[in-house]
């Protein structure tokens, strides 16, 4: 597994795949089996799956090189590693923080939550696709020349980054966003063969990686065309840099920064539009707004924001983890969550 010429602190990465082996194998597993009882039809399993694997191949360096790598070292087809890292940018629903304390200081943070109608399993009243993700978290340091780049938590086997951060720089997160105008019309465009816009989870590793500051970084996730909609929530360095993005395929819809004089010491994004109103079922917004306006901006910490993200339903049966980034001294943290009842169950 080598890619843009970072070692990925090799022995890491690969220590990190071969604990996360069984487990990896026992959560596409389980994918496959929720994709097949869709599908019902053995011959157009097999077929699929060739067109995954083909798919696999149709993606730009790094990526296609790392994801041959993860399946040949964890013994998985391309193509069941390519139904991984889809999934994954499909069912993640999200609540991503960031955040200004009274120094200036700026905290970002999120819970992961993996696995919306991905098989309820009644007896246990959990998701058992969230369960299975669990053993799968893995916290990486990205490196060139023995320094570092940036750092990340993800899952393993996952070529993407959705949470990360560039010490002394900017902390950034992705979270989905369902929107009618867009879609997956760009995951067809590019199996039909126009390949010119961004997985979203690549363009953000590739900012993590390459962008040189907070400005940067947000010209980048505003202004690179995408396949499919999302929320990018960004952190700099600095008071004020603080902001989230939301974007359609092809232009930058909204950007909506920290205001520090007039009040916005945080910014809160689940996986709706800030100007309309959240899902009835799935508001998990305003709570964590609640929560944050309760503990004040004189108490804003990394320990006061895992306390929001810890509020039901900000805490829900399909959360894997909570992540703490610290972009000063390039800190992350990430917890394992569950949810015990009563809990909600999204
Ligand atoms: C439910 O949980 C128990 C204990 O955690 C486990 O042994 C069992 O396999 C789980 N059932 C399913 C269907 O996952
Ligand atoms: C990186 O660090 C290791 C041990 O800390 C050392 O053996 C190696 O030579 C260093 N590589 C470079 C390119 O500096
Ligand atoms: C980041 O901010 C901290 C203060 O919060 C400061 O000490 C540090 O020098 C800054 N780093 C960079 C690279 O600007
Ligand atoms: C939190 O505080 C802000 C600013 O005072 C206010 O606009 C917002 O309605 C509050 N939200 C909740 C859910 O309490
Ligand atoms: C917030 O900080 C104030 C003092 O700055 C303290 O009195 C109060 O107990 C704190 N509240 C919480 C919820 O920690």
């Amino acid at each position: 597994m080598q890619g843009l010429g970072l070692a990925l602190l090799l022995a890491a990465a690969s220590w990190a795949l071969l604990q996360a082996k069984d487990p990896l194998k026992a959560v596409i597993q389980n994918l496959k089996s929720i994709l097949n009882s869709f599908i019902h039809n053995k011959k157009y399993m097999a077929a699929l799956e060739s067109k995954l694997a083909w798919l696999g191949s149709t993606l730009p360096p790094p990526f296609k090189e790392e994801i041959e790598g993860i399946a040949s070292a964890s013994e998985n087809t391309l193509g069941d590693i390519v139904v991984f890292n889809i999934f994954y940018e499909i069912f993640t629903v999200c609540t991503s923080i960031v955040a200004e304390d009274k120094t200036g200081k700026l905290y970002h943070a999120r819970n992961l939550d993996f696995g919306l109608f991905l098989g309820w399993d009644v007896k246990n009243s959990s998701w058992s696709v969230t369960k299975e993700l669990k053993p799968l978290m893995v916290s990486l340091e990205f490196q060139r020349n023995n320094k570092t780049v940036f750092k990340s938590a993800n899952l393993a086997g996952y070529v993407g980054m959705v949470s990360g951060l560039k010490p002394g720089a900017f902390s950034l997160t992705m979270n989905e966003r369902f929107s009618l105008d867009g879609g997956y019309i760009g995951l067809f465009e590019w199996i039909m063969g126009q390949r010119d816009g961004w997985w979203m989870s690549f363009l953000t590793r590739s900012v993590l990686e390459n962008g040189t500051s907070y400005e940067d970084a947000k010209d980048k996730l505003s202004n690179s065309k995408l396949l499919a909609p999302a929320y990018f929530i960004l952190g700099g360095n600095k008071s004020g840099e603080g902001c989230i993005i939301t974007r359609t395929r092809s232009a930058v819809l909204d950007i909506w920064p920290l205001n520090i004089e007039k009040g916005t010491w945080y910014l809160v994004e689940t996986n709706y539009d800030r100007w309309k109103d959240p899902f009835v079922l799935d508001n998990r917004r305003d709570p964590a707004m609640k929560c944050l306006n309760q503990t004040m901006q004189e108490n804003i910490s990394l320990s006061t924001i895992y306390n929001v993200l810890s509020t039901k339903p900000v805490l829900n049966k399909l959360t894997v983890s909570t992540t703490l980034l610290e972009v000063s001294d390039g800190h992350v943290e990430t917890y394992l969550r569950g949810c015990p009842d009563p809990c909600s169950p999204w």
